[in-house]
This record gives C-alpha cells, structure tokens and sequence, in this order.
C-alpha cells in the first residue's frame, strides 16, 4: 500500500495545536501563491505584445487599492502572532496537575528518572492522558529532546535547568530523537516513549524490580553520603541553614558588602547552585564555610538531592512559577 505520512502521528494535545497553527498558514501561503501566479499568468496573456486591448491612461495609484494591501496582510499577520504567541505559551507553562520526569542528556543517551524512584534509559514510560513536565539539564554539552510525535522540542543545556511539558492523548510508542549536534554518536542518540494505558502504567510503577525506593529516599541516601546532614540535619549542632520547608520559600541572601539582604526564591536552581557555588548565595547570617561539591556530583544525584529536600516541605512554587 501507498504509505507516504507528511505529518508524524498526532499524539499530543500540544500536537494539535502546532498543526493547527501550521495549516493554517500553509494556506494562507498556499492562497496568495496561488492568487499572485494566476493574475502574473492573466495579465501577462491579457497584455502580451500585439493584444487589441485598451492601453490609455494606465492608473498609477490608488489609495484604496494601498489600504487594502496593508490592511489584510497586517490583520493576518497580527492574528497567526496572536494565536501563536498563545500556544507558546501553552507548550513552556505547564500545567499544574503535571507530573515530573527528570531528564539528564550524556553523550550518548537519554537518562530518565521518575519520582517514584524508577529509572530509564533511552525509554520513557507514561500513562495516558496524563500532563507530564520534563524536567532537564545535561552532564556535557547541549542536547536537545526531540519527541516529533508530540511537536515538542527543547534543548538541554549544561548548567542549567529547562523544562516542556505533554499531555499524550494516544496509547502507543512514540519515537524519541537528539535534535542537536552532539558528537560522534548524535545520530544514536534516541530511544521510544510508551505511552501506556493507567492501569497498566501503574503495575509497571509498581513492579518491584527496583529496592531503593522513592527519588526522596534515594535522595536522602545521597544527603547522608556526601556528609550533607552532618552540617544541615536536624540533629546538627553546626551552625547552617535547616532545610525544611526550605524549598520554595524566599531566603534572604546578602552579597558582596551589602547590608539589606535581598530575597531569592529557594528554587530546584538556586538549590543546585548552593551544592555547587555555595559561597555565592549565602544565606544572611550564615559563614561562607560550605565547601563546593562542583564535580563530585552528577546531575542525576544532585536532581535527587533536590527532590529530597522537595520533601522536607516546600512552599507550593510549582504553582507560583507559571
Ligand atoms: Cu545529544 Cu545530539
């Protein structure tokens, strides 16, 4: 059989919408290519050399031909900004209700972490009609994840972190791509998401082939590892800043010579920063003791520091971020 797809499979609510956006000006180029060739084609039939037609006082402008042809383009151009600027939007707030994936981008592979503790490589395991925010960054140099299916894009960049969010609307598997140079293997660098059905999604959690627990318990485990409560737990008797109910909240921080301190959210990047420059944050009225984990932490280890200190209370920013 004939089998010649133009479009990747629709499998995304977000899909819908950048298709939409993109018909419709694939037919308003489709439309004026179309008009402008037939008149360019009438006109040059109509007054080709030799034609018996009128060629007295030719018009040489016409105000109202002028509005007109500033007029529609403008209205049109306006309305496919305003719509999409509305779906951008869309595709980088997600929604409150999302759940949170963690992404780290390596040369050559995507590693993928669920808060329930479970890890994937290469492969992502969602259940249906569910939003989903990824949540990523890379251990090297910049990736970007590429799911066509879903018309989401984003790059993963060392350093930092940066998020998309999707909403499947369709059991099935979906391809994953890099769509960044990356190196020698870039090509290889991909892998499927399954889109599963919830229950089914659920006994795959849940299977048990994993010990070590949630991404909080893990969390703490590594919290432990690197002698991080030795100075920060509850029991501690040195004199640094309690992190319970830390994550979210605005914690004042005096830089340089100054003598107000300001106030920072207490966020997944001002946390990561801390581990690695904890000298260049410091909470107001702490010493500037805390030495630098930069290098001895992967990304993936300090995602999951982070969400244990997500779970010693937070102040709700996910909802105040959008
Ligand atoms: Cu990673 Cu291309």
């Amino acid at each position: 059989m004939w089998n010649f797809p133009l479009f990747p499979e629709q499998a995304s609510t977000t899909a819908r919408q950048v298709d939409l956006i993109f018909l419709v000006e694939l037919g308003v180029v489709v439309f004026f290519s179309v008009l402008i060739c037939a008149l360019i084609v009438f006109f040059a039939i109509r007054y080709r050399r030799g034609a018996k037609v009128n060629r007295d006082n030719p018009p040489i402008h016409s105000t109202a031909v002028e509005i007109i042809w500033v007029g529609i383009p403008l209205v049109i151009t306006l309305g496919i900004f305003v719509v999409g600027t509305a779906i951008f939007f869309d595709i980088y707030a997600p929604p409150g209700d999302a759940s949170r994936i963690y992404v780290v981008g390596k040369q050559w592979m995507w590693k993928l972490k669920h808060p329930e503790g479970k890890r994937e490589i290469n492969e992502l395991h969602v259940p249906v009609g569910r939003p989903v925010e990824l949540w990523m960054t890379s251990e090297d140099v910049i990736h970007s994840f590429y799911v066509p299916a879903f018309r989401i894009k984003q790059d993963v960049l060392p350093g930092r972190y940066t998020s998309i969010w999707f909403k499947p609307t369709k059991p099935g598997k979906y391809h994953l791509f890099c769509a960044e140079y990356c190196g020698t293997n870039h090509s290889r660098m991909g892998g499927w998401i399954y889109v599963m059905d919830p229950a089914e999604y659920e006994k795959w959690l849940t299977d048990g082939t994993q010990t070590d627990g949630t991404m909080a318990m893990q969390g703490k485990d590594l919290f432990v590892k690197h002698h991080c409560a030795g100075c920060h737990g509850v029991e501690s008797t040195v004199k640094a800043p309690k992190l319970e109910g830390v994550y979210g909240s605005r914690v004042p921080i005096t830089e340089g010579n100054e003598i107000q301190p300001h106030f920072v959210v207490a966020d997944d990047r001002y946390i990561r920063s801390s581990i690695l420059l904890p000298k260049s944050q410091v909470v107001a009225g702490y010493a500037p003791v805390m030495p630098s984990y930069q290098g001895q932490i992967g990304e993936d280890d300090l995602l999951t520091i982070i969400e244990y200190i997500k779970s010693l209370g937070s102040k709700g920013t996910r909802e105040t971020r959008r």
